[in-house]
């Protein structure tokens, strides 16, 4: 059934932030967005501000609409930029937030604020599967400062009555997605290819591992904890496929789909930051009814697919 609901997407204009609109867009929602950079489809919003969220002039934007969910993308999304720039992904990321809530207290007071955090507030656990139990103790920049996201929404959530969720995020993968892994080997294997070379390095052992969900199975999984209607202040999920999958076997499923013959050699170094293996546990998200619709292997179709017309980038 569609919903007559008003949506506010912070981040709107980046990777998730568009599929979610477009997902969302689908199932009736009234969106309002806000980036710094314009919006890749234009037409999906009703309102949008071209801003950073710690300089947004909220009342103009919200002006005669009464938000009912706001989903929060806005900040830094890269572990090996927050290495390079912790301070660049503190600033991204955690005054827009406190921005946001404190003006939601105030003024939207029975919107509920979705945070897009992380899988990397867990750092390396002791043990698998990854339940939300699972202790807080991020090893970068970027799992710190989304920690600490969580931490100053769940506190401004006890004590202003904001509801709030927060959503630790896994690996998400797919069409539109100009960075990490997926992508990187992708570029790569087309390049070396088309150059007449017979194989690509990469980063690790290979067999460090994440958990990867497919793009529209995450705003699947988004759009259903959204009309959950919980009854208490604060929740958390886990939002992930609950599979585990090494980094050779996706570089190697790949590149299979790619149609690309290569060997995929790996260099033993393990970026700063980066932990060893994920695994989420789902449940709370299962019991919902999440089930996810894309296997790895057609994820990855779907990535090579949109690699193989998108190449005219790579030579442009
Ligand atoms: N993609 C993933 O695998 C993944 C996994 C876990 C969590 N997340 C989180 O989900 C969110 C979206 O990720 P993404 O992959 O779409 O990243 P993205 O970089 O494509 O999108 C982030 C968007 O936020 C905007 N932005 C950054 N700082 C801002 C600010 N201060 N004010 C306004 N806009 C700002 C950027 O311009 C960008 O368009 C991020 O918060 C990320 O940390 C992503």
């Amino acid at each position: 059934m569609k919903t007559n609901k008003v949506l506010l997407i912070t981040g709107a204009s980046g990777f998730l932030g568009t599929w979610l609109a477009d997902e969302a867009s689908k199932e009736g929602f009234t969106l309002i967005g806000v980036d710094l950079r314009a919006p890749l489809k234009p037409h999906l919003w009703t309102a949008f501000a071209t801003s950073s969220l710690e300089s947004l002039d909220f009342d103009c934007l919200l002006k005669g609409y009464k938000v009912d969910y706001v989903c929060h993308l806005a900040g830094g999304a890269s572990v090996a930029s927050s290495v390079n720039n912790p301070f660049g992904d503190f600033a991204s990321l955690l005054p827009g937030t406190a921005r946001l809530a404190l003006y939601l207290a105030k003024m939207q007071p029975s919107a509920r604020l979705f945070l897009f955090s992380s899988a990397a507030v867990y750092g390396n656990p002791q043990t698998l599967p990854i339940d939300e139990h699972t202790p807080v103790k991020p090893i970068s920049p970027y799992g710190i400062h989304k920690a600490t996201a969580e931490f100053l929404l769940s506190n401004y959530s006890r004590a202003l009555g904001t509801p709030v969720t927060i959503l630790r995020i896994f690996s998400v993968y797919g069409p539109g997605l100009r960075k990490q892994l997926i992508y990187d080997v992708s570029h790569r294997a087309i390049k070396a290819s088309s150059m007449g070379e017979d194989s690509i390095q990469l980063f690790g052992t290979g067999y460090e591992s994440r958990d990867f969900i497919y793009v529209e199975d995450l705003c699947s999984a988004v759009l259903l904890i959204m009309k959950a209607q919980p009854d208490n202040c604060l929740n958390i999920y886990n939002v992930a496929s609950g599979v585990e999958s090494t980094v050779n076997e996706v570089a190697q499923t790949l590149i299979d789909h790619l149609g690309i013959d290569l060997n995929i050699k790996f260099n033993g170094v393990v970026p700063k930051g980066d932990p060893a293996n994920w695994r989420a546990d789902i449940s709370e998200l299962k019991d919902l009814g999440f089930e996810a619709k894309y296997s790895l292997s057609a994820g990855l179709q779907q990535v090579a697919e949109w690699m193989s017309v998108d190449t005219w980038e790579f030579s442009n």
